[in-house]
């Protein structure tokens, strides 16, 4: 896999030639790194599906340079929409939307409905300005695994599978967009992300989910998302972690020696924006060979804390959920 630096203009122009030609691109945004293959043409997109070894029923999200051409994608742009695109975009907010025939079936995995964002990092905008074509793009990790914060956790992930990615430095946010969509009452969250419930609440009625439904609406709501290889068990603190080959994910400064082998502090003053923007690279720092489980210490459900914890508590079940019956 090649890296390329992705403020250099000619970086860009290669991005567009592989695209143009039905490749697939690695490139950075401000949540996390992006998996992108031309929304419009299938075969690319499918691409996408085979390398992340995603299934074919996750559907991607739709990224755009502006909004001004949204009516083109989608059907019907709701009030809601108009005050939340003026508030956060671009930036780390994906919205669901009813899809235009454009948009291929393959891309929203046959739903009717297409998640769109525009994201916020430089790079990221000049490629799609430059390609001027919607890029689908998922993040750029294998099915399943930590999203990627860095150009080097791509490299890991993909090596000669992915042609080439844009280097644009550490991922701001560190954390995926929130995804929203636009009921009768109000407007339902997803998946807590980047932008928080608190910051949405100030432009628009928010409505809580009911409990997930077993035919999830978003198989981004899959209970094993985002998981370490390791098994990672929820903790309140230092004093929960067990001597042995073990990682510590703190949350903030211990106040107490811990017995984990390898510990990493997400915020030592305890800042929940600091932590998320290190969740994942630190994550995937302490899921190492020479350890058997991940203590992770819970955070606040405030703010983007919500989204942190939605991500480690879908890590913890994959080992320790009730399906397993190994609480
Ligand atoms: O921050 C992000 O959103 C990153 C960057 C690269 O933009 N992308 C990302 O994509 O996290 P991905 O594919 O890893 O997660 C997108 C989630 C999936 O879980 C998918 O199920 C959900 O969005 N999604 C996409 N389209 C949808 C739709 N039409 N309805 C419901 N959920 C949808
Ligand atoms: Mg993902």
């Amino acid at each position: 896999m090649k890296i390329l630096d992705g403020r250099d203009k000619r970086s860009i122009a290669e991005a567009v030639t592989l695209l143009e030609r039905g490749e697939i691109v690695a490139f950075p945004t401000e949540t996390v790194y992006g998996l992108g293959a031309v929304a419009f043409n299938p075969m690319a997109v499918a691409k996408i599906f085979e390398v992340k070894r995603r299934p074919r029923f996750d559907p991607l999200i739709v990224h755009l340079d502006g909004a001004d051409r949204l009516d083109d994608y989608v059907e019907n742009v709701p009030p809601e929409a108009e005050r939340l695109i003026e508030a956060f975009w671009p930036g780390p907010l994906t919205m669901i939307f009813r899809k235009r025939p454009v948009i291929p079936d393959i891309v929203t995995a046959g739903l009717p409905t297409v998640g769109i964002r525009v994201p916020s990092h430089p790079v990221a905008l000049d490629l799609i300005a430059t390609l001027k074509k919607p890029l689908a793009a998922p993040s750029a990790n294998r099915f399943g695994y930590m999203s990627p914060t860095r150009v080097h956790h791509v490299a890991r992930s993909f090596e000669e599978r992915v042609p080439l990615v844009l280097d644009g430095g550490r991922a701001r946010h560190g954390i995926e967009s929130t995804i929203v969509s636009f009921r009768h009452d109000g407007v339902m969250v997803h998946r807590h992300g980047a932008v928080t419930v608190e910051e949405l609440s100030q432009h628009v009625r928010v409505v809580e989910r009911e409990k997930p439904s077993a035919a999830c609406e978003a198989p981004g709501e899959l209970p094993y998302h985002y998981s370490p290889m390791k098994p990672l068990r929820l903790v309140n603190g230092p004093g929960d972690v067990k001597a042995g080959n073990s990682s510590y994910l703190a949350f903030r400064e211990p106040d107490r020696p811990c017995a984990a082998k390898h510990v990493k502090v997400l915020s030592p003053g305890g800042d929940l924006k600091e932590a998320a923007s290190n969740f994942f690279s630190f994550l995937i720092e302490l899921d190492r060979d020479d350890i058997d489980i991940i203590y992770a210490e819970k955070v606040p459900e405030t703010g983007i804390g919500r989204a942190i914890m939605e991500r480690l508590k879908k890590a913890s079940g994959r080992h320790f959920g009730p399906s397993t019956g190994n609480r």
